[in-house]
């Protein structure tokens, strides 16, 4: 299965969606694709095969996004808490990630057609060294790309988002390349591993749990969140087009609290911000010289 299912919708299906399409439409959807497991049970399959049902329904909910105008989708692909499921169950789920990561590199022309610009948030550290190598190749090629945004969270928590945010930020004092009273909320903002993204304007998580599971905890204080009971391999168009439209509602309240004002960092701060920034982007680059040349 490619990473963006073009799935064509019945013409009923299509019409909802166009008249959704005229009311506002969220730039930026983050999921949190939840129930892969109790699928699974209530079908009758490995947990694996659950795991793979998710990530197609992952695919097919792309293009929908796509289909209504959504330009930046983040997805909750692995957290670091799933490190404690069993063994055979990370396994899975590696490899799953490992031929979605391959997979996506042969279709690659595909998502520059439609420009596509993948990127993954997350501790690359403690991620298995080839995944990482294709993630950096993936990150890399796409990276020019502009018209849509996927930003998967593959190893990712808050906490741990928070945590590298202030080691970097406590490095630049250090350096002082910032002084302590440059600690701001801004300069936190632009640390942590979502920078290059405007905050989610709609969150769904889907199986009926009520919970965050330390997802996007900064990004979210002001973000329309979608709570529905349907297990994730099981969302369909309506679960889609249902949020979408509770988002609707939401809207003229959510832009009560928004703040407009861009982000102004003094000239000291700019030159860490993009001494960190390049820094990172290097790493990454320098992962995927390391893949091709190898
Ligand atoms: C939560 O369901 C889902 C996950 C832990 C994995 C989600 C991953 C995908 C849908 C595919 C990701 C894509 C790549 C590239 C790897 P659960 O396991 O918590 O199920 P349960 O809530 O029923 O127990
Ligand atoms: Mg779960």
């Amino acid at each position: 299965m490619s990473w963006i299912k073009e799935h064509s919708l019945n013409w009923f299906q299509s019409l909802a969606l166009r008249i959704i399409k005229t009311g506002k439409v969220p730039k930026h959807v983050a999921f949190i694709m939840d129930g892969n497991r109790r699928y699974a049970n209530k079908q009758n399959l490995e947990k694996r095969e659950g795991h793979s049902k998710g990530f197609d329904k992952m695919a097919e909910t792309l293009y929908w996004c796509m289909d209504l105008g959504i330009v930046e989708v983040t997805v909750y692909a692995f957290s670091i808490e799933n490190f404690k499921r069993n063994k055979e169950e990370v396994d899975n789920l590696m490899d799953l990630a490992r031929q979605k990561f391959k997979r996506l590199l042969e279709e690659k022309e595909k998502l520059m057609d439609m420009g596509v610009c993948i990127r993954v948030i997350g501790n690359l550290s403690i991620i298995p060294e080839d995944i990482c190598k294709l993630i950096a190749e993936a990150m890399t090629v796409t990276k020019e790309n502009n018209r849509a945004f996927l930003n998967l969270a593959f190893a990712y928590t808050s906490r741990d988002e928070i945590t590298h945010a202030i080691k970097d930020i406590i490095q630049g004092v250090k350096d002082t390349d910032i002084l302590p009273e440059d600690i701001t909320e801004d300069l936190i903002t632009d640390c942590l591993y979502t920078y290059k993204s405007p905050n989610p304007d709609l969150l769904i998580r889907t199986s009926g749990e009520t919970r965050l599971s330390d997802f996007l905890m900064w990004q979210i204080s002001n973000t329309c969140i979608y709570f529905t009971e349907v297990l994730w391999p099981e969302f369909s168009i309506w679960n889609f087009l249902s949020a979408i439209f509770y988002y609707q509602r939401c809207y003229p309240h959510l832009q009560k609290n928004r703040s407009l004002k861009p982000i102004m960092h003094n000239n000291r701060v700019s030159m860490y911000i993009d001494k960190l920034h390049n820094k990172r982007d290097s790493t990454i680059e320098k992962i995927y010289l390391s893949a091709v040349q190898s």
